[in-house]
């Protein structure tokens, strides 16, 4: 048996007919960039949201890129964030030409450790950018208090996130602004490159709005330095399609964590540990495990897909020495980093797949 980490095909199989039809529509309208596609989309994912707006962009590398340089952060000031995420959270915080400052993550949820956030904070602090990591919320009521207090804004990044939830909260509705991916690995995933941003403040609609499209307001009259941050209308398109199963495929990845957790209940296996007061779309379910790197190559042999979420602190990465952080700075981080491994959970899987995964795993590791 081959059981992928994640497959697409599967999933096309059963929506082929309706993407065909969408992609076609914007086909012969021609309108491409933007149009009435990507405003639906934007009014959806907002409500969806529970925010009162929301603005369609390139990517979800580009949603982040785009909240920080409307809220003005730049060179001086401070970002503080996590050094266990995609690399994109970080980039986007140094391309603006701030300094992302690392803190270390609660070892249970793999998310920020908020109380350590307060002692990094200093003048030049602007934001704090949580991550809602593999699919679960970060702790956003401590969050807030701190950025409340200092008077600093907050980004979510949700791109692995969409729709989970924080004492009943939507993932992007509780910070200034929440952004979304829908590379086409996430649960909410487009026929390439797409992302978004959620925000309930009318004044950073406006500025995320403009930003995306140069800075122009109106054409050819520019009142920032923005970039092209906009959505393709295809995209938009074969998301909408996609949005109508969103749900029914996250319970479907939940149901698999359920197999799972109760396969391994027992082993040494560690499974996901999800905070009593959230629920997560599980866009990744990831293990920790001894021997873990005998393990990625004895799957490999076995046809089981599998992948390291992250191998490479932030802090530890090349790009970043500059930062002058070194190993041993954020000790939960780099022991997660040792340890993680991310194994099928897409909602096609079989039983019988979950079953040869876990029974895999299981003997390896007795
Ligand atoms: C945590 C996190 N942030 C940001 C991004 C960037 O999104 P995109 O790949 O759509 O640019 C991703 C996507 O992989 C991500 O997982």
């Amino acid at each position: 048996m081959q059981v992928p980490l994640l497959d697409l095909k599967a999933q096309y199989a059963t929506i082929k007919n309706e993407v065909l039809a969408a992609v076609s529509e914007v086909l012969q309208s021609q309108r491409c960039i933007g149009g009435p596609k990507v405003a639906e989309l934007e009014e959806k994912i907002a409500a969806l949201s529970d925010c009162k707006f929301a603005v369609g962009t390139s990517s979800g590398t580009d949603a982040i890129l785009n909240s920080l340089m409307s809220l003005n952060i730049g060179s001086d000031d401070e970002v503080i964030t996590t050094p266990f995420t995609f690399f994109a959270t970080v980039g986007c915080i140094a391309r603006t030409g701030a300094k992302p400052v690392f803190v270390d993550i609660d070892p249970k949820t793999y998310n920020i450790n908020p109380e350590l956030i307060e002692q990094v904070i200093t003048k030049k602090t602007k934001a704090i950018m949580p991550v809602h990591l593999f699919g679960q919320m970060a702790d956003m009521d401590p969050i807030m208090e701190i950025a409340n207090k200092y008077n600093l804004a907050v980004i979510e990044d949700a791109a692995q996130s969409i729709t989970s939830t924080y004492k009943g909260r939507k993932a992007g509705s509780i910070g200034t602004a929440g952004c979304f991916s829908f590379f086409p690995s996430k649960n909410l995933g487009a026929a390439g490159d797409g992302g978004m941003v959620v925000t309930s403040d009318e004044r950073l609609y406006n500025r995320l709005k403009i930003m995306r499209n140069h800075g122009a307001n109106p054409k050819y009259y520019h009142k920032f330095v923005g970039g092209n941050f906009r959505l393709d209308s295809i995209q938009a398109a074969v998301l909408l399609v996609k949005l109508s199963h969103l749900n029914d495929w996250s319970e479907a990845r939940r149901c698999n964590a359920a197999f799972y957790s109760e396969k391994f209940s027992g082993t040494v296996v560690k499974t996901p540990r999800i905070n009593s007061v959230c629920l997560s779309i599980y866009n990744q379910y990831v293990v920790r495990v001894p021997k873990r790197d005998q393990l990625v190559a004895y799957l490999k042999e076995k046809s089981i897909g599998c992948e390291i979420y992250y191998p490479q602190p932030m802090h530890l990465q090349e790009c970043f020495r500059n930062l002058s952080y070194k190993q041993g700075d954020f000790p939960e981080v780099e022991k997660a980093a040792k340890e993680v491994l991310a194994i099928p959970i897409y909602p096609e899987l079989t039983d019988q797949m979950k079953d040869y995964v876990a029974e895999t795993i299981i003997s390896f590791l007795n």
